[in-house]
């Protein structure tokens, strides 16, 4: 490959990717290039990252465990801990059992590629997260996708193809990463129970945003075949990520995924971090829900969650509009392909229990201005 062209191409098409390097970091508040900018594209919706008082509390984490845990969970490297977190994800996902591993892009994986084998079928929604694509490539199985959050073309497809396969799943964001949508989750639910296949849902977005977990707003509860996935490194302000399931799948999972089982299990002093931060969602959560009805009021932009997108179309646009906010002093890179689909380049605003209305209210009238 002739990477000096691809990379001039990346240029010229304004799709080159490069680092930007935080100096220091308050709250929402974040330093780079020795500038101080206020964040609108974090994923720490509930403001627990970054929150001094949060952090204070979280230091006796790392009293009290390891920094690092030494093994994979399998050989030496499973802490009580992470036994006490996966009850209490159980208990807020209100499934049998919990597995906790090291990334949420490792449990997209992990569960696809476990479950879904040779002649098998996963039923994706095209807008799906890069790690449930790379889930559906990596796993042995056939994979269908069906158009955003349209259940009728699910169905039409399943009504199809179902009977060809043994093992199938349907796999979905809860709310979709990108654009900030629900996903249809009661329809999802009834199908999967009419064509007998899993249900998997990435719940990455929603936990800690919409509620403990995205079947809430739905009235719905986990069945034997329902599999929830999410990750610790947004709204919760940690790292990591569980798979929320029955106790037969969990040992499935444990026996099978890989991602699972040959790697390095999450760091102790983190799972306890995640415990606390689990125990103080409540508050912030409501207090999230005022700020997006505020922005939403003050903008005229739509959204049910934390997460706003501005389609701009072109990438070219996108990252130039990205550098006129960075000067107005936020921070809200352009999201391109291949991250969204081609045409479809943005600025994804999001919110955090952290801004103030000032906040808000300054980046409305600079996204006045410009738009
Ligand atoms: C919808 C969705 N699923 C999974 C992941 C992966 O989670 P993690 O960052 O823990 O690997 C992300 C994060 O980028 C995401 O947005």
């Amino acid at each position: 490959m002739d990477m000096e062209n691809l990379i001039k191409k990346l240029k010229e098409d304004g799709l080159f990717r490069k680092l930007k390097t935080v100096e220091e970091v308050n709250g929402v508040k974040l330093k780079i290039d020795g500038k101080w900018l206020i964040n609108f594209s974090s994923n720490d919706y509930l403001n627990l990252a970054f929150d001094k008082k949060v952090i204070e509390k979280n230091i006796r984490c790392i009293e009290k465990w390891p920094i690092g845990s030494g093994a994979s969970r399998l050989v030496t490297g499973n802490f009580k801990i992470h036994e006490i977190l996966e009850k209490e994800v159980a208990k807020i996902k209100k499934t049998e059992a919990a597995l906790i591993l090291s990334t949420g892009y490792m449990a997209n994986i992990g569960i696809i590629s476990s479950l879904i084998g040779k002649g098998d079928a996963v039923f994706s929604d095209e807008l799906n997260h890069a790690s449930i694509i790379d889930g559906c490539r990596l796993s042995k199985g056939k994979t269908f996708v069906y158009k955003h959050k349209n259940t009728e073309n699910l169905e039409d497809l399943l009504k199809r193809y179902r009977s060809r396969f043994k093992t199938v799943a349907i796999v979905s964001d809860s709310v979709f990463s990108m654009d900030g949508d629900i996903a249809p989750l009661d329809k999802l639910k009834k199908l999967s129970e009419k064509y007998d296949a899993y249900l998997i849902v990435d719940d990455a977005h929603a936990t800690g945003v919409v509620g403990y977990s995205s079947f809430e707003p739905f009235d719905i509860t986990p069945t034997e075949k329902t599999i929830i996935m999410g990750t610790f490194g947004k709204a919760i302000g940690t790292f990591g990520a569980f798979i929320a399931s029955t106790i037969t799948l969990k040992e499935f999972f444990i026996n099978k995924a890989r991602s699972f089982i040959f790697t390095t299990a999450l760091p102790p002093h983190i799972a306890c971090a995640t415990l606390h931060n689990l125990q103080i969602l409540p508050e912030r959560m409501k207090k999230l829900q005022k700020r997006i009805k505020f922005f939403s009021k003050i903008t005229g932009l739509k959204s049910e969650t934390a997460i706003f997108p501005l389609i701009v179309g072109d990438s070219k646009k996108a990252l130039h509009l990205s550098e006129i906010i960075f000067k107005e002093g936020f921070i809200i890179p352009a999201i391109r392909p291949p991250t969204v689909p081609e045409g479809t380049a943005r600025l994804r605003i999001t919110l955090s229990e952290g801004h103030t209305e000032k906040d808000m209210e300054k980046l409305a009238k600079t996204l006045k201005t410009l738009i």
